[in-house]
């Protein structure tokens, strides 16, 4: 049973026996038991290998199927923390830092400028301010930002390069609060601002070196990449004529998805994604007699969530109204998602994933917070599960822990970097006194 859950979990899941002798899952090499009683439930685990095989597989991909330069920006809202941080840098990635505190974590965690990339749809002069200081490069997502940019470069001397958000006026099929690109959309500038903001750099010699769309976050079909990919080479191909300029660098974002269901495998792949990418770049300049752009893709949730597994204890079993409640000890504060878009996750028992078999009803997951919507997951197959027992959320790496909260007095959970059975405390658990930090007494 539940067999076609397994491949949601990171790459090195496997089943072997705990220290009673039962089949339990493990990752990273380690018992997930034995790791809950270690560092405290809810807590969210991360295997290194799953995103060092992500990573290569954007890396071969792009090797394979573009014949330009290349390269890859980690998406840093996806997860963030000094470890994560590292270990992109350390792959040689660029790190994309959404204003200020991002790029403060980014920078203690010593990645090198020229790594460090800046977006944000609403820069404030504290982001710009830290974005001269600290990033290699800034994307700009509208023009009285560049206004903003040329005043600081005038009182603080050279700015990053700079990339220009274009708004393809065209957004992928995902839910709509992650959609971006369509043509009403709060980001970035359409093509007349693009060439207005390229005059403004030619004018006040800003150094403006590429050009970067992002249509929206988790969609499954590459080709939906290909009319905002085919409308940005029509700009180029207008730039060149009308001002002499040409990218030295194309980013079309990211949002590659992911699966986070059995009902959602089998997926394509990253390779088909940047295929198909790279291909039609590639087709839509073969008419310019100009170099090929530095194709520079920003992955976050393909790179990360399948890492990442969360791991909840059940506290209360109930029926109410012919619905099986397990209530954990973590839900909407540390995973917001499924009340923000329905995201739609699966589980399995820690001990004796497989070998039993559903009850006829089905289960419903919620937290201990004082919302019906605090629900995680919704009408899912189970056995009869245990007071105590421990279940595994897979696919938890990317959007849950950045946009947790301490609603009810939630503490944030412990995050645990996995590699080769080493486990490694990345975060610790918040305590109660991390509550009151901020207040003055
Ligand atoms: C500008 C930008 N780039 C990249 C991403 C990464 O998206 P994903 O994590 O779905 O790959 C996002 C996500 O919202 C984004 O806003």
């Amino acid at each position: 049973m539940y067999r076609d859950r397994l491949p949601l979990f990171p790459d090195t899941v496997a089943l072997r026996p705990d220290k009673n002798g039962q089949p339990a899952l493990h990752v990273g090499g380690r018992d997930l038991n034995e790791l809950a009683a270690e560092f405290g439930t809810p807590l969210y685990i991360y295997d290194q290998h799953t995103i060092d095989s992500a990573v290569q597989a954007y890396q071969d991909a792009l090797g394979r199927h573009y014949s330009g330069p290349a390269g890859i920006t980690y998406a840093g809202k996806a997860s963030l923390n000094l470890a994560m941080a590292r270990l992109m840098a350390a792959h040689g990635l660029l790190v994309d830092c959404t204003g200020v505190g991002e790029l403060h974590i980014a920078r203690t965690a010593g990645v090198p400028r020229a790594q460090i990339l800046l977006h944000g749809v609403n820069k404030s002069w504290p982001d710009l301010q830290a974005g001269f200081a600290q990033a290699g490069t800034l994307v700009v997502d509208n023009l009285p930002e560049l206004a903003r940019i040329a005043q600081l470069a005038h009182a603080r001397g050279p700015a990053p390069s700079l990339w220009l958000r274009v708004r393809p006026g065209y957004a992928v099929d995902t839910h709509q609060f992650r959609q971006t690109g369509q043509l009403d959309s709060k980001f970035g500038m359409d093509a007349d601002e693009c060439v207005d903001a390229v005059a403004f750099c030619q004018r006040n010699e800003l150094p403006v070196t590429g050009l970067h769309f992002h249509q929206g976050s988790h969609f499954h079909a590459a080709e939906e990449v290909l009319p905002a990919l085919d409308t940005v080479c029509e700009l180029m191909g207008r730039l060149q004529q009308e001002l002499d300029w040409w990218p030295q660098a194309l980013s079309p974002g990211g949002g590659w998805g992911i699966a986070y269901h059995e009902k959602d495998l089998p997926h394509q792949s990253i390779e088909e994604y940047v295929a198909t990418v790279a291909a039609a770049l590639a087709r839509n300049l073969s008419s310019f007699s100009l170099p090929l752009p530095r194709l520079q893709v920003e992955p976050g949730r393909s790179l990360v969530a399948r890492a990442g597994v969360a791991i909840y204890q059940v506290g209360t079993v109930k029926r109410a109204g012919g619905r099986r409640w397990l209530l954990l000890d973590g839900g909407m504060a540390d995973n917001i998602r499924p009340a923000l878009y329905e995201a739609r996750y699966s589980a399995l028992p820690v001990t004796d994933p497989l070998g039993r078999l559903p009850l006829s009803e089905n289960a419903w997951l919620a937290g201990p917070y004082c919302e019906s919507g605090d629900l995680l997951i919704e009408d899912l197959p189970l056995p009869d599960i245990e007071l105590g027992e421990l279940l595994a959320v897979p696919v938890s790496g990317a959007y849950q822990l950045m946009m947790a909260s301490n609603y009810n007095g939630a503490l944030r959970p412990a995050v645990v970097m996995l590699r080769d059975g080493d486990a490694h405390l990345a975060q610790r658990r918040e305590t109660v006194d991390d509550l009151l930090l901020r207040d003055i007494v």
